[in-house]
C-alpha cells in the first residue's frame, strides 16, 4: 500500500531506484560543455518536473504531428493490437512520461494484469502513476523512477512476471544515436527476456519543412523546453547562465538523417559552472537534441540487429509514424 503524499491504495506501489548520485551528473554535464568540438548536453536533463510538464504541452502543440499520430494508431488499430498480443500480460513502459498512451493501448489488450511505468522525472511518474492507479483499480501498478539504462536492476524487478509486453512510445529511441539506439534494445531485450514482446513508436522520415515546424513551434513552447535545460542546470549545477543570452534553434540535419536542437549564444561570454568558466563566442552553440528519423526498413533492421524479430509494424495513413511490434529473439546461448 502506498502513502506517500498521503495517499492510500492497494494497487498502488512506489520505487524509486535511480542510482545516479549527483556527483556523476556534475560529470557529465562538464564534460560535455567542455567539448572542444561542439558543446552538448544530454537530452535525458530536460526532464526534470517542469521539463516534463513543457514536454506535456509540446505533445498538445498543432505542429508537434507525433503524438496525435500515434495515439491515432493505437485507436485505430486495436483490433490487430488485441491479435498480436498475449493476454494477461505485466506491462513495462520505458520512459513513461504522462499516461495518456498508455491508456489506449491497455483498451487495446486482453486482461492486462499490471503496469510498470519507468521514467526518471520523479514527481511527474508518481503524480501520472497515482491518476492512472485510480482510473484502473484493478491493475497493479508500480512505479519505478530509475534510468531505463539500469539493466541489472530491472531485469531482476521484472524477472518474476510471466508474460511481458515492453512498451516504449513517443519516438523516445530517436533521441539516441543509431549505435547507441541498438544497445539501448539490446538491453530491453535482455530486461523482458526471450520471446516477450516490445511495443516501440518511432518517428518516420517526412518532409523537412513538417518535421522542422514540430521543433520550433509557433507559440515558443518549445523553444521554453529547450532553454529550461539550463535553469535546470542553474537550480540544481550551481550555474550561472543568463537565461536571455542563449536562444532556440533547430535543423533537420540530411546527412545524419535527425532534427537537431541547439541552444545559440547571443553574446560572446562566459558563464560560471561549478566554479569552472565555461567560454562562449557569439553564435556558438550547445547541442542539445537529436531526434533521429527512420525508414521502416532501416528501423527494422536495427531492431533485427538488437536480438528482435519484426512481427508487425503499424502506420498511419500518411506514413507519418510507425508502431513497431517486436519479439525478443535470442540465440539460446547468448541467455545468461
Ligand atoms: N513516452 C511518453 C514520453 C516521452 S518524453 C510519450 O510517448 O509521450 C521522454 C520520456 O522519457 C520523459 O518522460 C523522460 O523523463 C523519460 N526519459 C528520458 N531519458 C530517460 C532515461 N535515461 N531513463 C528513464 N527515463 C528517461
Ligand atoms: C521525447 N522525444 C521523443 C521528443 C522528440 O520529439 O524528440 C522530445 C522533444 N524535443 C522537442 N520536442 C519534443
Amino acid at each position: 500500500i502506498s502513502k506517500r503524499n498521503g495517499i492510500n491504495m492497494n494497487n498502488l506501489n512506489f520505487l524509486n531506484i535511480y542510482d545516479n548520485e549527483n556527483q556523476d551528473e556534475r560529470k557529465d554535464v562538464l564534460k560535455g560543455l567542455n567539448n572542444k568540438k561542439q558543446k552538448k548536453i544530454n537530452s535525458k536533463y530536460f526532464y526534470d518536473d517542469k521539463g516534463s510538464k513543457l514536454f506535456d504541452k509540446i505533445t498538445r502543440l498543432n505542429e508537434y504531428y507525433p503524438t496525435k499520430t500515434e495515439i491515432s494508431i493505437l485507436e485505430t488499430q486495436k483490433k490487430i493490437i488485441n491479435e498480436y498480443l498475449p493476454s494477461a500480460a505485466s506491462i513495462i513502459e520505458f520512459g513513461s512520461g504522462s499516461n495518456k498512451k498508455i491508456k489506449k493501448f491497455l483498451n487495446a489488450l486482453k486482461n492486462p494484469i499490471e503496469y510498470l511505468p519507468i521514467d526518471i522525472s520523479e514527481k511527474f511518474l508518481f503524480e501520472n502513476a497515482k491518476d492512472f492507479a485510480k482510473i484502473f483499480p484493478k491493475i497493479k501498478v508500480t512505479a519505478i523512477c530509475a534510468d531505463f539504462h539500469q539493466v541489472d536492476q530491472l531485469r531482476e524487478i521484472v524477472s518474476k512476471k510471466k508474460k511481458k509486453i515492453g512498451f516504449f512510445p513517443g519516438s523516445t529511441i530517436g533521441n539516441f544515436m543509431p549505435e547507441k539506439a541498438r544497445k539501448l534494445l539490446e538491453n530491453f531485450s535482455y530486461i523482458l527476456g526471450n520471446n516477450n514482446y516490445l511495443v516501440i513508436g518511432v518517428d518516420l522520415r517526412k518532409n523537412k519543412k513538417i518535421m522542422e515546424n514540430a521543433y520550433n513551434d509557433s507559440e515558443g513552447v518549445t523553444a521554453k523546453f529547450n532553454i529550461n535545460v539550463l535553469e535546470r542546470l542553474n537550480i540544481e549545477h550551481d550555474a550561472f547562465f543568463n537565461l536571455k543570452e542563449f536562444e532556440h534553434n533547430d535543423f533537420f540535419n540530411k546527412k545524419e538523417n535527425r532534427i537537431e536542437m541547439h541552444l545559440v549564444s547571443k553574446i560572446r561570454q562566459s558563464v560560471d559552472i561549478h566554479n569552472r568558466k565555461i567560454d562562449f563566442q557569439k553564435g556558438e552553440t550547445i547541442h542539445t537534441e537529436n531526434s533521429y528519423k527512420y525508414s521502416k526498413e532501416e528501423f527494422s533492421l536495427l531492431s533485427e540487429e538488437a536480438g528482435f524479430k519484426v512481427k508487425k509494424v503499424l502506420t498511419d495513413d500518411k506514413n507519418f509514424f510507425g508502431v513497431f511490434f517486436l519479439k525478443v529473439k535470442v540465440k539460446k546461448e547468448e541467455i545468461k
